[in-house]
């Protein structure tokens, strides 16, 4: 395992852990999927830099970060047929969703493979596609170091997160306008706009409006 995981003081069974994990994504998508592959561990250095900022538990977050992206490596119709054949129901045509479904197959089938995995890191993988207005530490840090990881290209929102993170940002603000920004590119692109994503948006808004109504921001 790297210098970084012994830095963090990790007991021998999160190491192993973390080395499988790796070992097996590294199996899983070094010949197909290069460069999902490198950006899987480049998230999983940012959400485990961002826990130790943000006083959450840096082992969950990089392990999270690790496998976020584990059935992106699935084509279109299989990610399709894994939803399928999980029950998952969004209430729409899942065709139109097909970009949130990875992270909800995911979360239905690593239980299986790695039993040991926290509950709190299966519920962040889950949310990290579709993001709540219940979000996590650990659920906001994956979403969050999903978007600003070095490796992607810094879109106008991703700028904005990246700088406001440098400026000392809280991790709920940097959450908010990761979602925002996330909402803003559907639309800009011109593409579905998945109705329970317009919902979270809502309930984030009044939520935010009544926390600055009694003064908690
Ligand atoms: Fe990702």
């Amino acid at each position: 395992m790297s210098d970084s995981s012994l830095r963090q003081g990790y007991g021998p069974a999160q190491v192993e852990l973390l080395a499988r994990v790796e070992r097996d994504l590294r199996a899983r998508m070094s010949a197909a999927k290069p460069r999902r592959l490198a950006h899987s561990l480049s998230v999983a250095r940012t959400a485990e830099e961002l826990a130790l900022l943000y006083g959450e538990d840096p082992f969950e977050a990089r392990l999270a970060g690790l496998l976020h992206d584990w059935d992106k490596v699935l084509d279109g119709e299989e990610q399709l047929a894994e939803a399928m054949r999980q029950g998952i129901d969004l209430g729409v045509e899942l065709s139109l969703v097909l970009p949130l479904l990875h992270g909800l197959t995911a979360a239905g089938r690593l239980p299986r493979l790695y039993p040991e995995l926290p509950e709190s890191v299966i519920r962040a993988i889950r949310l990290h596609t579709l993001g709540s207005a219940r979000m996590t530490g650990l659920d906001m840090i994956l979403f969050v170091a999903d978007g600003i990881e070095p490796l992607r290209k810094a879109s106008p929102g991703i700028a904005r997160v990246r700088e406001m993170l440098a400026r000392g940002a809280s991790l709920p603000e940097l959450y908010w306008e990761s979602f925002a920004s996330g909402v803003s590119f559907v639309i800009e692109t011109r593409r579905y706009l998945y109705p329970g994503t317009i919902e979270t948006y809502n309930q984030i808004v009044l939520e935010r409006a009544r926390d600055a109504a009694r003064g908690q921001r």
